[in-house]
């Protein structure tokens, strides 16, 4: 059994990092009211924005499952690395989604106001929802990968990055 992480391919790194761009530069630009709608242009930014950032992570998610491998956890790391692995994982691309959808939910929602102030309502909570979870997955993320890199040693961090200097 391999206790080595083998790195990711080209590919995996390139969507793993221009995703993660995609996520800092939306936390960054991400709108304070939905009254910021009003301005056309924004409107088709935020669109064009969502869009973009839930097609890089459904390809990402279809790379990884079905070409190149979504984990490279040394099979013979323990059983709770793996579980955690697993759910922190699932977590990171479950709240991108959710940011995604609820956020053209409430593109449409202000586009289309018979839908009710409920249903604006309800894509805001959810929005705000995910925008707090995201955070916090990804924090576990970032400590796993220190985990592996100062504890483990088993080549996961750099399975994503590359050869590191220390
Ligand atoms: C900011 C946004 C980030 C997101 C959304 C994100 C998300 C993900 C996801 C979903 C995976 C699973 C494999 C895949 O589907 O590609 C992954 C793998 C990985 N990420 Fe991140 N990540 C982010 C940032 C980081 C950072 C800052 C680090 C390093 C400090 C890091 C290190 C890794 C490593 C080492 C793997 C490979 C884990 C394995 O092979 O099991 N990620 N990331």
């Amino acid at each position: 059994m391999p206790q080595t992480a083998t790195p990711h391919g080209f590919v995996t790194k390139t969507l793993h990092w221009v995703s993660a761009a995609l996520l800092g530069f939306g936390y960054v630009k991400g709108l304070d009211s939905v009254t910021q709608l009003a301005d056309p242009a924004l409107f088709r930014f935020e669109i064009g924005f969502a869009l973009s950032l839930g097609a890089v992570f459904l390809l990402r998610l279809l790379w990884t499952k079905a070409v190149a491998g979504a984990s490279r956890l040394p099979e013979a790391a323990p059983g709770w690395e793996h579980a955690a692995s697993r759910v922190v994982h699932g977590g990171l691309y479950a709240s991108v989604f959710l940011i995604v959808l609820s956020g053209l939910g409430i593109a449409l929602a202000y586009a289309t106001p018979i839908l009710g102030g409920l249903f604006l309502g309800a894509m805001l909570g959810l929005h705000e929802l995910a925008l707090a979870a995201l955070p916090l997955f990804l924090l576990v993320h970032v400590a796993g990968a220190l985990w592996h890199k100062l504890i483990r040693r088993d080549g996961v961090l750099e399975s994503m990055t590359g050869a590191l200097p220390v």
